[in-house]
């Protein structure tokens, strides 16, 4: 089983600051292009959060236009950026979302990995929180088929991840969490979002990575300071393929300006001494010096 993940999509109504300052809405329709043009067609795709930018029910109509592309299941979940009440309307014919106005958790019981998906929001902030309510559905549902492979979505990461800037606005309740975690063995991994970087930590016995986003990335600073900058860093989507032996997960960037050079074709192997031009089509920033203008932490929420 192969699962696709993509996060952070950000898609702001048409014309709005989203396409103008990131084409966020031009990259997610590259990034269906990429999932559609994959040697192996994803069985189920993830989105992990940030599915829009302002929680406007026109901003998930755009964001569901772009999506019906995918002939596959698309899972979502919500992120800081997203409205429970708009993101529940806006896909409510799909059978696994809660209607309520309640947290959008769910669960997949069909496939060969099982699915759970927590809400992490906190209306109004861009922190996140594991509530004593929230920990005792992820303890129940954990508890009912203890010996199932099992994948946790939740668009905050359970750790810190040394990006003080992300870090003040990341998940509360993160010690309680993973004591929970701690009295079940099964999940295999926790995908996450809202850090728009590919980093992977281990938690509580787990893995969890966090999935870049399809537009616009934070750039990645351990210093110290409350620095907060975006970088166009290559947009990526995460493939995560399920066997038997546990799961297995790939970066996998969307629109490199070069396609691939065969080596081998199945049968036999091909020289590499005749590369197309372009090969080496990668600029090289030639200084470490930081960008000129970073936004400041005040101004902006991933
Ligand atoms: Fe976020
Ligand atoms: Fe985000």
């Amino acid at each position: 089983m192969l699962i696709a993940q993509i996060s952070d999509l950000h898609i702001g109504p048409i014309g709005s600051s989203q396409d103008e300052n990131y084409r966020t809405a031009h990259h997610l329709e590259a990034a269906v292009t990429h999932l559609l043009g994959l040697p192996r067609r994803p069985d189920v795709v993830v989105a992990t959060g940030d599915l829009v930018d302002g929680g406007l029910p026109e901003e998930y109509a755009r964001l569901r236009s772009i999506l019906a592309r995918l002939p596959m299941p698309v899972l979502v979940i919500p992120g800081n950026h997203d409205r429970r009440e708009t993101l529940a309307a806006a896909f409510a014919d799909q059978p696994w979302l809660p209607q309520g106005g309640g947290f959008l958790h769910y669960t997949l019981e069909n496939w060969p990995v099982r699915v759970i998906a927590l809400d992490t929001t906190v209306p109004g902030k861009a922190s996140g929180e594991m509530c004593a309510e929230r920990l005792s559905w992820l303890d129940q549902r954990l508890s009912e088929q203890p010996d199932r492979p099992t994948i946790l979505l939740m668009h905050h990461p359970p750790f810190a991840t040394g990006i003080a800037a992300m870090d003040e606005m990341g998940l509360s309740g993160k010690e309680a969490f993973a004591a929970v975690l701690r009295r079940h063995s099964q999940v295999e991994r926790i995908l996450c979002g809202h850090i728009h970087r590919p980093i992977t930590a281990r938690v509580a016995g787990t893995v969890a990575t966090v999935c870049p986003s399809t537009a616009h990335q934070i750039a990645l600073d351990l210093g110290p300071e409350r620095r907060l900058a975006v970088i166009m860093e290559p947009p990526a989507c995460m493939l995560h393929l399920w066997s038997p032996t546990g799961l297995v997960s790939h970066l996998s960037p969307i629109g490199h300006p070069t396609a691939p050079h065969v080596l081998f074709d199945g049968a036999r192997w091909l020289p590499d001494n005749k590369l197309p031009p372009g090969f080496h089509l990668v600029a090289h920033r030639t200084s470490n010096t930081p960008p000129a203008c970073s936004t400041s932490i005040n101004d902006v929420s991933m």
